[in-house]
């Protein structure tokens, strides 16, 4: 199945099933969130779980665009961080609870997408009785079902607002990506593809727990590239037909293909995954700044440019991957379309900015990592931040990349 056939057949199932196919919302969530970026498909659906308003629907299941930025300066180095995702997802506002979420999950991971049932596990919360009973009812062996604590099965948005302990479905990808043992052992063996939370309660921003909400919801969460990952029996994220346009135009500026070596690998994802996930947040209205989103979007932006610099590119190349972005996500997020005068702008605009003073910083980046023992003197990271542009946590990757 390829990315728009996943996102399809996940919509359809739950539209069969009563729920309303809601559009994404913006990745700019509303301020009362608490949230810098749109984190999980349920952030536009916080009102109806607190019972702060009515839900205009029982159940709804979207593909909701998301953002993490925990993980920026992991992207390129490993096989599965990504800054952007989809989320597909499926939601109960006070009507069914754990028993229909888990049974349909199974249904729709084995029946709609085919993946062998011999092949799951799935994760409960350590004193979740209750699910543990679900899962086996279902058939799913009890050597298969692991009980995990709070850090690992009980999720919360990471702000203040509604929670809950949560049962996950992973997918055993077999003896070439890792040990046995379960997804306690190993979670790139043991691929989590999807996440059901029973949204009972509202946690404050440390996530503690201070009470119950109005009515038991669920909230799903499925990595549309995961998913991708497992059905296109791909080793990565990044060799899933969701991004193969995106490195196509890396490849072609860089002159160099995916797999000829570990550095330039590294260089083509951050092309790839940077070149896609900026030019969904210039859509949304973001723009390049030094705090807050701006801060995160202008990171991004200038850590692309230096990696296709690090390839030998030395013209333009934020126009050509935004330019694939909008061609291939354009049709399930029609944003990105209707915006694209503006993302060219912002991003060229940005690159161009940045792209005048990378040549300076870097000169001065080498002279003083050739003289520095161990330590970059804090005053160079000052000033390539203050007169050269360079995020500080750009000049920290490229510190360690020298050793
Ligand atoms: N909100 C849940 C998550 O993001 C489903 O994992």
């Amino acid at each position: 199945m390829e990315g728009w056939q996943i996102r399809e057949t996940f919509l359809r199932f739950f539209e069969e099933r009563g729920h309303r196919r809601v559009p994404s919302a913006s990745l700019i969530p509303p301020p009362e969130s608490g949230l810098l970026l749109t984190n999980a498909g349920m952030n536009q659906f916080i009102p109806y779980f607190l019972g702060h308003a009515p839900a205009p629907y029982d159940r709804a299941t979207s593909v909701q665009k998301c953002f993490r930025t925990n993980d920026i300066e992991n992207v390129g180095r490993t096989d599965r961080h990504l800054t952007l995702f989809e989320m597909l997802g499926n939601f109960s506002f006070g009507d069914y609870f754990k028993r229909e979420s888990c049974g349909w999950g199974l249904e729709l991971v084995t029946e709609g997408f085919g993946i062998d049932p011999g092949r799951l596990w799935v994760s409960v919360y350590e004193t979740d009785d209750e699910t543990i009973d679900i899962w086996l009812d279902l058939g799913i062996p009890r050597e298969r079902i692991v009980r995990r604590g709070k850090d690992d099965n009980y999720w919360w948005t990471h702000a203040a607002g509604p929670a809950g302990p949560c049962s996950e479905i992973f997918v055993d990808r077999g003896s070439r990506y890792g040990d046995e043992g379960g997804p306690a052992v190993d979670e790139d063996r043991y691929l989590e593809i999807w996440n059901h939370v029973f949204m009972q309660d509202e946690v404050d921003e440390r996530a503690e727990r201070r009470g119950e909400l109005p009515a038991k919801n669920i909230d799903t969460g499925s990595s549309l590239e995961r998913v991708a990952t497992v059905l296109q029996d791909k080793a990565t994220i990044f060799e899933t037909d969701i991004f193969q346009p995106l490195f196509a135009v890396a490849e072609s500026l860089a002159g160099v293909r995916q797999g000829e070596d570990e550095r330039t690998d590294i260089s083509l994802r951050v092309m790839a995954e940077h070149g896609r996930a900026t030019t969904f947040l210039i859509a949304d209205g973001v723009q390049p700044s030094n705090e807050g989103r701006g801060y995160v979007l202008r990171r991004m932006l200038r850590r692309l440019v230096s990696h296709a610099r690090r390839l030998g590119i030395e013209r333009p190349v934020i126009e050509e991957l935004a330019e694939a972005t909008i061609a291939t996500f354009g049709g399930a997020y029609p944003e990105l379309v209707e915006n694209r005068a503006y993302v060219l702008q912002v991003a060229t605009s940005e690159e161009e900015r940045f792209g005048g003073t990378l040549r300076q910083g870097m000169a001065l980046f080498e002279d003083a990592i050739g003289r520095a023992s161990g330590t970059l003197p804090g005053e160079v990271v000052f000033k390539l931040h203050d007169t050269f542009g360079f995020p500080k946590e750009l000049t920290r990757e490229l510190v360690e990349d020298a050793g």
